[in-house]
């Protein structure tokens, strides 16, 4: 194992505290972990055992966790036989789960316009960020979301503003996008709206901005050409395939820009989130 990781990844048998089904075989489920929940930070990840039959583990990012009350919840969509087992997980039942996991975002507060640019799956780790930019004390922070989806997003919408309500209660301006014609999104992709929005900006404003980002590889790649293009630092949330997820096994691995030499990084524990320019070069 990483040794900067050795004492700060838990492994716990995690009472479930609720799950809660969403349209298109979306979840969000609450475990008590409390050591977790206080190391967990936004865009880091847990492994999680979906069941005793399939020993091998699937990561999902931290999409919200309180430390107060001891839990976390992950959000997530059901692709194969693991997280199809992880449905019938009911309140009371026991799952394993490793974690936190992974080099979260790092807000630079010498920009403080945080652009975060979400895209399905790849949304809770944004969800958290905004959350903690909100409750942070130091510069005066000015999150603003860019989430996109094809499948109804698992949380609640003002239809007629095209917002996030759990946004708009925190004051984070939020836009969605879609192109499955879901009510209150914007039709087309995520990365349309945010690029759309920051040229609209005087050019004073985008020494202030830093672009954080998780989603699927093609709109990760798009994402950097926005940054590229208008020359906005970016931090991006890579989901690779993982095996032990703890750096052990190599299986993760990507090319990694470093001081202009090529280096292969594990997502896992160097990861999940790398430099933008560092990893989709120009
Ligand atoms: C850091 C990180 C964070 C993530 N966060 C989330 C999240 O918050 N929510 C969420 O829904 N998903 C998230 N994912 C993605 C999720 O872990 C995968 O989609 C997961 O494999 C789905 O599990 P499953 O049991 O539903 O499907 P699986 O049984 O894993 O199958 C999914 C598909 O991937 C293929 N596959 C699986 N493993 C491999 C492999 N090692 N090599 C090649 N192909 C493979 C399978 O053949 C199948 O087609 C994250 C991934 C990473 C790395
Ligand atoms: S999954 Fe084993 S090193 Fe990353």
């Amino acid at each position: 194992m990483n040794q900067s990781h050795r004492n700060t990844i838990y492994s716990v048998e995690a009472t479930v505290l609720e799950q809660t089904v969403y349209p298109g075989g979306q979840y969000i489920v609450r475990f008590h972990a409390p050591d977790c929940a206080r190391t967990a930070t936004a865009g880091s990840f847990v492994h999680v055992q979906c069941t005793p039959g399939i020993p091998m583990r699937r990561p999902l990012s931290i999409l919200r966790a309180s430390a107060a009350e001891g839990w976390v919840e992950v959000l997530y969509k059901v692709v194969g036989q693991g997280l199809q087992a992880l449905t019938v997980a009911a309140p009371g039942d026991t799952v394993s789960v490793l974690g936190p996991i992974g080099q979260g975002f790092r807000p630079d507060p010498a920009r403080p316009l945080a652009l975060l640019i979400g895209g399905g799956v790849g949304i809770p780790p944004l969800m958290f960020l905004a959350e903690v930019l909100a409750h942070s004390p130091g510069p005066r922070w000015a999150p603003r979301a860019f989430f996109g989806s094809e499948l109804p997003f698992p949380f609640e919408i003002n239809v007629a503003s095209g917002t996030l309500v759990q946004l708009d209660a925190a004051g984070i301006p939020s836009e969605l996008a879609s192109n499955a014609g879901l009510p209150g999104a914007k039709r087309g992709y995520v990365t349309d709206l945010a690029r759309t929005w920051i040229a609209g900006q005087p050019p004073g404003q985008l020494g202030r901005m830093t672009i954080y980002a998780c989603g699927p590889t093609p709109m990760l790649r798009a994402v950097q050409k926005v940054a590229d293009e208008f020359r906005i630092p970016s931090q991006l949330c890579l989901e690779e395939f993982m095996a032990c997820a703890v750096g052990g096994c190599a299986g993760c691995v990507v090319p990694v820009l470093v001081a202009g030499q090529r280096q292969m990084k594990r997502v896992c524990v160097d990861g999940p989130v790398f430099d933008g320019a560092s990893v989709y070069a120009k």
